[in-house]
């Protein structure tokens, strides 16, 4: 059996993160087929397309770009940042999908997950992300969709996912998105 690779992209760089602790949670999940991984997206510099005219992209790009290209899948999650996504988050995105022809993302599963300390989870950010993912051709799961709420009130005094109904959600979260991914590799390896 293989085991399929999982990216994760969190679009917070803040030391106390709730998003990186509910990336966390997804490390902590044993599955023999499926591995997760946080990718690193802080040391990219601002996209500037002259990186690729002229041909010279910074050592980071090369290896991000690198690292995502031998990824089965992705998931993203994110916080909300005026109503979009944080530009870190955005920036990654753009990173990956050039040079032009090139795009390490096309035709690959992935998920999405917002959270916020607000009530509405992120909405807008879940949202504004799935409309690049469009562009890029990544194909994000479309149910259960997964906006977080209130994330402090999840998260226990030694940084874990502490509510049970927390756990319980994603863990059916990431269940539905491995069988995604499957379905979509499996497709992928059919063309
Ligand atoms: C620049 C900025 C913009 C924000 N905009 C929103 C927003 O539009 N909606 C929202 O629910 N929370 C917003 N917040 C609050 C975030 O939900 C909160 O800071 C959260 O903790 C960020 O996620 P993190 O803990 O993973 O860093 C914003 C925070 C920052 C720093």
């Amino acid at each position: 059996m293989s085991t399929y690779q999982v990216g994760i992209l969190v679009g917070s760089l803040r030391k106390e993160s709730y998003n990186k602790k509910i990336a966390q949670f997804f490390l902590e999940q044993e599955n023999p087929e499926f591995s997760y991984n946080i990718v690193n997206i802080s040391d990219l510099p601002l996209y500037n397309q002259d990186f690729d005219d002229d041909g010279d992209p910074p050592a980071s790009y090369s290896r991000f770009r690198d690292e995502i290209a031998v990824l089965d899948a992705f998931l993203f999650v994110t916080p909300e940042y005026n109503r979009s996504i944080p530009a870190v988050l955005k920036n990654a995105i753009d990173a990956g999908s050039r040079p032009y022809g090139q795009s390490k993302w096309d035709g690959k599963p992935a998920a999405v997950l917002s959270s916020s300390i607000g009530a509405i989870g992120g909405f807008g950010a879940n949202h504004h992300l799935r409309q690049s993912l469009v562009f890029v051709n990544i194909l994000p799961m479309q149910q259960p969709e997964a906006y977080l709420g209130n994330v402090q009130d999840c998260i226990g005094s030694d940084g874990k996912v502490e509510l049970q109904k927390t756990k319980d959600f994603l863990l059916s979260f990431k269940k539905a998105f491995e069988e995604w991914s499957k379905k979509i590799i499996y497709e992928k390896g059919q063309d």
